[in-house]
């Protein structure tokens, strides 16, 4: 079982959803009285559900400690056994939770049985990351990196669109696809959170953290993080004199549903 920080949470999605949200229409919020965030985590989308939503949004997670900072209803929960009765929400939702599933279509049945209005899910691609970099070795390493986590990971994390096959292999009807770019740069002026990422990627804290779900051996992944480090050591100096810049995106798929 694959467990998140909320620290992690936060970080990856600090400003996702800041901007334009128009992706998020079909989910049709202003028509809903009760909707549900299901692997909910610290809350970031929970939180735009919120300001979008006249009616009720309720955050479910089965990591009960994600849950404690995030206020409102909240309710303890596994996706694939949702604690609630058929039909209880006019729109049961989620965001990053299907690519971390051994069994994602499970959910979705799940998502369907408590819903009575629609299922979305709003999942990246991680196979169709880009990454443009100051440092010249970073895009060509990141990919390498991607490549051995797409190959050691053991649920399917490029589910991004395939999820809309999902919804339609569960009965749902009228299923449609955005993609939604989650762009993060790094640039200056650097806050607190750039440089700690900076700095850690000279440590190789990051790649050793992530071995569990990087395929290769000790010897192949020893090479990597050697190189990885040299590269953060680069990218370290170019922070110190003002000169990094980084952009990596992300793209994320919101499929909607009618039940
Ligand atoms: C990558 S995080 C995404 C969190 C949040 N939706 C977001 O976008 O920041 C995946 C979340 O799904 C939760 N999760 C994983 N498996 C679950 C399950 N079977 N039932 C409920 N939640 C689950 C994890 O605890 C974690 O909070």
């Amino acid at each position: 079982m694959r467990r998140f920080s909320a620290d992690y949470l936060r970080r990856t999605r600090d400003g996702m959803w800041a901007g334009d949200r128009e992706t998020l229409d079909a989910l049709r919020l202003n028509d809903c009285d009760r909707v549900l965030d299901v692997g909910c985590g610290e809350g970031a989308l929970t939180r735009v559900l919120r300001e979008e939503c006249p009616g009720e949004v309720a955050g479910c997670d089965r990591d009960p400690a994600l849950l404690s900072d995030l206020g409102g209803p909240v309710v303890r929960g596994d996706a694939r056994r949702l604690p609630f009765v058929d039909g209880s929400f006019d729109a049961v939702v989620c965001q990053a939770l299907l690519i971390n599933l051994p069994t994602p279509r499970q959910a979705v049945r799940e998502f369907a049985r408590v819903a009575s209005g629609r299922v979305a899910c709003v999942e990246p691609d991680n196979a169709a990351v880009s990454v443009r970099s100051t440092v010249p070795a970073e895009r060509r390493l990141a990919s390498r990196a991607r490549r051995r986590y797409l190959a050691g990971v053991d649920t399917d994390v490029a589910l991004g669109a395939d999820a809309a096959d999902l919804l339609r292999a569960e009965g749902l009807s009228g299923v449609s696809t955005a993609r939604y770019d989650r762009t993060f740069v790094v640039e200056p002026p650097y806050g607190e959170a750039d440089v700690r990422a900076v700095t850690r990627k000279a440590s190789g804290a990051g790649l050793r953290a992530r071995r569990a779900t990087m395929a290769g051996t000790e010897e192949e992944l020893d090479a990597l993080r050697g190189e990885w480090r040299e590269m953060g050591r680069e990218a370290v100096r170019q922070l110190r004199d003002g000169d990094y810049r980084r952009e990596e995106t992300v793209p994320f798929y919101v499929s909607v549903g009618e039940v």
